[in-house]
């Protein structure tokens, strides 16, 4: 790329310059609120030079301030030092951000007590801190913000150590984001016990340093709300949440997942994940919606889990595989246990030619207006199963068919596509109604 001096961030043009301009007789505290919502930093600066008026509101009203590099290529056209310096002019112009968000991908590492300067100034009006820096050394972060108004926090590519609890206390904090992050468990532990009143959690890929040998990351927060996990590999996994509604896991690998709960759970959704023992014992009477893909299924036990969420709206099974190759989901159980659900989804299976969903039973799907179908392998078989369907759903009103063409298909397949589209056209003259979609990859 060319290389361009860091004044060419000064220069660019804005569009709205001239509206900026116009809007001059606004006060200045919905000038600050205007330049608050602006997307990056560089608008915000430039819009405050325009005129005295401008340059005052960005002084005193700004509440919002966000840098990020992939924003704008000038940032990755300076160095990190001269970035620090900007971002640095910037901030110190200020008075009371609420918001700050500093993004730096593929940015150079910046000066330490260049980073802990923009907090210490900051930290005290600070509500909402996203902060992806990589700095030498590392800042703790949490010794800098804690005990102070912040109530999102999201910290990535950082390593947090020595958590106190009774010093890093976070009274106001709701929702805390960690993506790569390094910690230990007993430090992950101690920081959800130092936000009262956390709920909202994501862990992304962390890098948890567990001293115990059974690998156990046990957790507890009887505040917490939502829990989003990516990407952790661990033996046992205990999360003890009261008031926990959505749990999401996603590429994540676990022997044991326990999540111990008082039933308030709505939400929960396991993407391409391998639990060997799931436990979620008593979380599961007024479950939602269930949404499992790419998982390694022991049906009968996992229906067992959730055949009492009688309030269920949504089930998607996408892609499961099944531990014993005779286990069948049939939709008669499916119907009569789930009276509410209006929502289902299946990608249909067949291995070594045993039918996971069987079609037995009578009862309607009365409830079901959306319907979501879909094959890894076509054969034959699949148009018939999508009539049985379309039977048992009275009051259908949309169904999408989800199917996987490979490049590599044969003659014979490319015939069974044929009289599958053929059937599905006879099969809707008599469904007007219900409105079709397809969609191949
Ligand atoms: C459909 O759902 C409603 C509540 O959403 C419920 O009252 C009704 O009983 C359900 N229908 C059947 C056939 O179960
Ligand atoms: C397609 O349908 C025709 C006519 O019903 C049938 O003879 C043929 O065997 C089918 N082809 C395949 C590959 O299923």
């Amino acid at each position: 790329m060319e290389q361009q001096p860091a004044a060419a961030i000064w220069r660019t043009p804005i569009v709205a310059f001239d509206l900026l301009l116009a809007m001059e007789h606004l006060p200045v505290e919905v000038i600050g609120n205007i330049l608050s919502r602006l997307e990056g930093a560089r608008d915000v600066v430039i819009a405050s030079m325009t005129c005295q008026k401008w340059r005052e509101a960005y002084q005193k009203h700004l509440h919002t301030l966000a840098f990020n590099s992939n924003d704008c290529p000038a940032y990755r056209d300076i160095t990190a030092s001269q970035l620090e310096i900007l971002i640095t002019r910037t901030i110190f112009q200020t008075t009371g951000l609420q918001g700050l968000s500093i993004l730096m991908d593929d940015v150079d590492e910046f000066n330490a007590a260049t980073v802990i300067a923009w907090l210490m100034y900051t930290r005290e009006t600070l509500r909402r801190l996203f902060y992806n820096v990589r700095t030498s050394p590392n800042v703790n972060i949490l010794e800098i913000c804690g005990r102070q108004k912040l109530e999102i926090l999201a910290v990535s590519h950082s390593s947090i150590t020595g958590v106190e609890p009774n010093f890093q206390r976070f009274p106001c904090l709701k929702s805390l984001s960690l993506s790569y992050v390094s910690i230990s468990a007993l430090d992950l532990r101690l920081l959800l016990t130092a936000c009262p009143k956390l709920e909202c959690l994501e862990l992304v890929d962390p890098e948890i340093a567990i001293s115990d040998a059974q690998m156990t990351l046990e957790l507890s927060s009887p505040t917490l709300k939502s829990i989003y996990v990516e990407a952790i590999s661990l033996d046992k996994f205990m999360l003890e949440a009261d008031g926990l509604e959505r749990l999401h896991l996603k590429d994540c690998s676990l022997e044991v997942f326990e999540l111990i709960g008082k039933g308030t759970l709505k939400y929960f959704k396991f993407d391409d994940v391998i639990v060997i023992h799931l436990d979620i014992g008593e979380t599961v009477d007024n479950l939602e919606v269930v949404d499992v893909s790419n998982y390694a299924i022991f049906w009968t036990k996992f229906y067992q889990m959730i055949s009492r969420s009688s309030k269920l709206r949504k089930l998607r099974l996408w892609d499961v595989t099944f531990d014993d190759e005779y286990e069948v989901i049939d939709l008669e159980t499916i119907a009569v246990c789930f009276p509410q659900m209006n929502h289902l989804s299946l990608r249909y299976e067949l291995r070594n030619g045993v039918m996971h969903y069987g079609l037995q039973g009578s009862t309607n799907l009365e409830n079901v207006t959306v319907l979501e179908l879909g094959w890894t392998v076509i054969n034959d078989f699949f148009s018939h199963w999508v009539e049985e369907l379309l039977k048992r759903c009275p009051n259908l009103r949309k169904m999408i068919i989800f199917g996987v063409v490979s490049e590599a298909e044969s003659h014979e397949e490319y015939q069974i596509l044929a009289n599958f589209t053929s059937s599905m056209v006879q099969l809707m003259r008599k469904y007007i109604h219900v409105e079709v979609q397809f969609e191949y990859e």
